[in-house]
């Protein structure tokens, strides 16, 4: 088989990459090691900026997202009892969806199926080839049978623990990396949100986050340990932190009932420098992880591979290589902003075991500075939408 562009992995990134090239004419075949349900059974966060919403309306995976989405203008933030509300249309005009990122992956998926555009699941051993030279290859097992793909490009949508990264030489690439010592505890129900807004909660017992995918359906986190197992934390025992993790008033108005799905997620942020190897380019989850704090994973996975679409139209249409030559730079700038931004909103409201009682001081004046001054608010709303250099 003969493509241009090999795509690897169909999270998010994959799949919204591949709808930017077919808009653009340019032939990409999707390569998944998973079953598309598998892919469609995995929860993540629901948090999608204006930029993102409008990038998903133009490649046409936007019709269910503009009926079913819930527009928020501001948040609320609550620090040991405390609330504050940051108030993000006021502050920088701006708005978020609310709209799951299962969600989005399933009308990513469907729209590709009904363009006829080739996308293969369950395929195996999936490794990639001579991306440094003229003619890269892609290589996998399926039903028993092996398979070449030959292409001009591959693009590593392939997620954090994706062969694309780890098929770099040792030395050409460079990580940073920050593993913090809790992870989140979530749970989905299908009762209606405890508040209009989504809540971001600091409390001594460690962070809580009320949030939603639907008028009938929440989604809560409180931060465990690093370690913890889900088994250990029987449905009470989540209500039970939860609540006391929320301002009394919230607190009273939960409410709770039967998850349909509960999992723990570790925290992490990451980057990987550079972005681009000959032919082969990084994207998603592959290139960077944050904590899912400030709601931010899939957001940067649009912002990505939206540079590679631009820069891979470029290449094929005036033959130029500017925007596949700045494509690591271009979105390290990006990545790099919104790593510190989801790092800060981490730090600000999660309980640090080591930090004791001076970091708590800390954070407590982190969160009054907020509440005293429109520019630190202003600050908050302008990343949280989504900033984006001119
Ligand atoms: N070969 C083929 N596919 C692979 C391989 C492999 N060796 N390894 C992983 N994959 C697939 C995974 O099964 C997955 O479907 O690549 C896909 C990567 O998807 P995601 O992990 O969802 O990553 P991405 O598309 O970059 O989306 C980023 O997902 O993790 C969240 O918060 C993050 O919201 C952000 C979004
Ligand atoms: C979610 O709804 O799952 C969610 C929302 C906001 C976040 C993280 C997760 O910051």
């Amino acid at each position: 088989m003969r493509t241009q562009v090999a795509i690897i992995g169909a999270g998010p990134a994959g799949l919204t990459l591949g709808r930017l090239l077919e808009r653009a004419g340019i032939d990409a075949i999707i390569i998944e090691q998973r079953s598309a349900d598998y892919v469609l059974g995995r929860i993540r966060a629901g948090v999608l900026e204006q930029s993102s919403v409008d990038l998903l309306r133009a490649i046409g995976a936007g019709a269910r997202m503009d009926e079913e989405g819930l527009f928020h203008d501001g948040v609320e933030l609550s620090f040991d009892g405390d609330t504050l509300r940051v108030d993000f249309n006021e502050l920088v005009g701006r708005r978020v969806m609310v709209y799951g990122q299962t969600e989005v992956t399933r009308d990513l998926m469907d729209a590709r199926a009904a363009s006829g555009a080739v996308s293969i699941y369950g395929a195996q051993d999936v490794a990639i080839h001579d991306f440094d030279g003229a003619a890269p290859r892609v290589t996998y097992k399926k039903d028993g049978r092996d398979f070449e793909i030959t292409c001009d490009f591959i693009a590593g949508c392939d997620g954090y623990h994706g062969v694309t990264r780890a098929s770099v030489p040792a030395g050409a690439v460079t990580g940073f990396e920050r593993v913090y010592p809790f992870g989140w505890l979530g749970v989905l129900v299908d009762q209606p949100p405890v508040s209009e807004e989504l809540i971001y909660a600091h409390h001594a017992r460690g962070f809580a986050l009320c949030s939603m995918r639907s008028q009938t359906r929440s989604r809560y986190y409180v931060q465990v340990p690093a370690g913890e197992v889900v088994e250990d934390w029987s449905d009470d025992r989540f209500w039970e932190e939860l609540r006391a993790r929320l301002n009394p008033e919230t607190a009273e108005t939960l409410k709770t009932g039967t998850p349909i799905e509960k999992s723990i997620a570790p925290l992490r942020s990451f980057v990987a420098e550079p972005l681009r190897f000959g032919s082969m380019f990084l994207a998603g989850d592959a290139a960077h992880i944050v904590p899912p704090t400030g709601a931010k994973g899939l957001n940067m996975a649009i912002h990505d591979v939206a540079v590679l679409a631009e820069a891979l139209t470029e290449r094929y249409g005036e033959k130029s290589n500017a925007g596949i030559d700045a494509y690591s730079a271009r979105v390290l700038e990006n990545t790099w902003r919104t790593e510190r931004f989801s790092w800060w909103m981490t730090q600000l409201l999660h309980t640090f075991p080591e930090t004791g009682d001076f970091g708590r001081r800390i954070q407590r004046a982190d969160f009054d500075y907020l509440r005293v001054s429109r520019i630190a608010r202003q600050s908050l709303a302008e990343n949280y939408t989504g900033f984006k250099s001119a």
